[in-house]
């Protein structure tokens, strides 16, 4: 279980960074630093033996000590991390010092950060408008994450999309229940011991299923809403996908993100789902996701295609007419993202039209699932 850090365990931290830094530093000396520090109203006092090759913290009080500073822990915090200027700190009688205090120059400043190589990966003209510098994909990968594949109600409103899509360029349908897939466990062994690759890496799919998606320009994450968001299978495979970035960070568009360790500048990404509901704000959890992970997996968003009462408008004959125009319109919408990288307002209007649930209609439903108790009907 981790421990809430008390001073001298973060002084230790602060000195064995600071040693890292030491070998290179220009100005090694021989001396000691003696800290009289105060944190909730408990005095602790340690201080830093440097030498010619080493820093190291003592807890305790020095026989001579070379300066001496007095202080809150928090302020002496802010003076080592810059944030307190050491002028106005003993002005304001925030710090108190004794003895030479040029010999804090023993301590580096420079971060480490100079020195690591972080890969180059920035924002592109075609992330920030992808519309205005689209390419046609030449392959589109459709993976389809219903744990149900080709019996579920996604691959059934899929279809159209996929046949407009094919229309134009090289599409292929990729089942996601044909693949294991384990949780990822948070080790960060594909960032520490093994770069790049999961602990899982000979155990499971994950990576086969990666390299193909890495294949496809375009690719349509494709799934029915389950408990509000994702099936978690398809969110296992964004966690796992983590072991295809680097751990580093890196400016995005105005927030952090880590740079990719294998770089597709056309990709791009589709959003299709369906759920049981009649209502579209039961996609707004799932868009927010993928506006998120758009960001910081570098892929914009293309197109978004949501259909709520996805199993009602299949079941009921009376909705039998619009069905027919949504799928019109999926086809439509299939041709007209690889022409353009954009769907259609109007298209998307006709997508997405709503039917409202009536009271007879949750009747029918709710007469629909009695019907249903008992029956092992799994390909409802
Ligand atoms: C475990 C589970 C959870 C579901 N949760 C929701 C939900 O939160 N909101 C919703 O509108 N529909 C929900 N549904 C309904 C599905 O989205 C709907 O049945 C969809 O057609 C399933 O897709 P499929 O036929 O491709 O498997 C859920 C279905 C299942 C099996």
């Amino acid at each position: 279980m981790k421990e809430f850090l008390a001073p001298i365990p973060v002084m230790e931290k602060m000195v064995e960074k600071l040693q890292q830094l030491y070998s290179d530093h220009d100005k090694k000396a021989e001396g000691i630093i003696q800290f009289h520090l105060k944190h909730n109203k408990e005095n602790i006092d340690c201080f830093i033996q440097a030498d010619y090759e080493n820093l190291k913290l003592n807890e305790g009080i020095a026989k001579s000590p070379t300066v001496t500073i007095k202080s809150t822990f928090y302020n002496w915090l802010d003076l080592a991390g810059g944030k307190l200027n050491p002028v106005f700190g003993v002005m304001s009688g925030k710090l108190k010092f004794k003895g030479d205090t040029s010999f804090f120059k023993v301590l580096p400043r420079k971060s480490l950060n100079g020195s690591v190589l972080v890969p180059e990966d920035p924002v592109t003209k075609f992330e920030k408008n992808p519309s205005k510098y689209w390419k046609k994909p030449r392959k589109v990968i459709v993976l389809n994450a219903s744990p149900r594949g080709q019996n579920g109600y996604t691959d059934f409103y899929l279809e159209p999309f996929i046949e407009g899509m094919k229309k134009k360029t090289v599409v292929e349908v990729v089942h996601f229940n044909k693949y294991q897939i384990k949780p990822c466990t948070g080790c960060f062994s594909c960032w520490m011991n093994t770069p790049g690759k999961c602990k899982y890496h000979e155990n499971d799919d994950f990576h086969v299923l990666a390299e193909k998606m890495f294949e496809a320009d375009l690719i349509v994450y494709a799934f029915p809403i389950y408990a509000d968001g994702m099936p978690g299978v398809l969110k296992n495979y964004f966690d796992r996908s983590v072991s295809r970035a680097y751990p580093y960070m890196i400016n995005g568009m105005k927030r952090v993100r880590h740079p990719r360790r294998f770089i597709n500048k056309n990709h791009s990404m589709v959003i299709f789902s369906i759920c049981g509901f009649f209502e579209m704000i039961n996609f707004e959890p799932v868009r927010a996701y993928f506006k998120a992970l758009a960001h910081n997996r570098h892929i914009p968003i293309v197109g978004e295609i949501y259909r709520t009462t996805a199993v009602g408008l299949y079941g009921n004959p009376f909705t039998y007419k619009k069905l027919n125009n949504i799928f019109y319109a999926l086809e439509n919408a299939g041709e007209q993202i690889i022409d353009s990288g954009k769907i259609k307002r109007k298209t998307k209007r006709i997508i997405t039209q709503k039917v409202v649930g009536k009271k007879q209609d949750l009747v029918k439903i709710n007469e629909w699932w009695n019907e249903k108790k008992s029956s092992k009907d799994y390909n409802y």
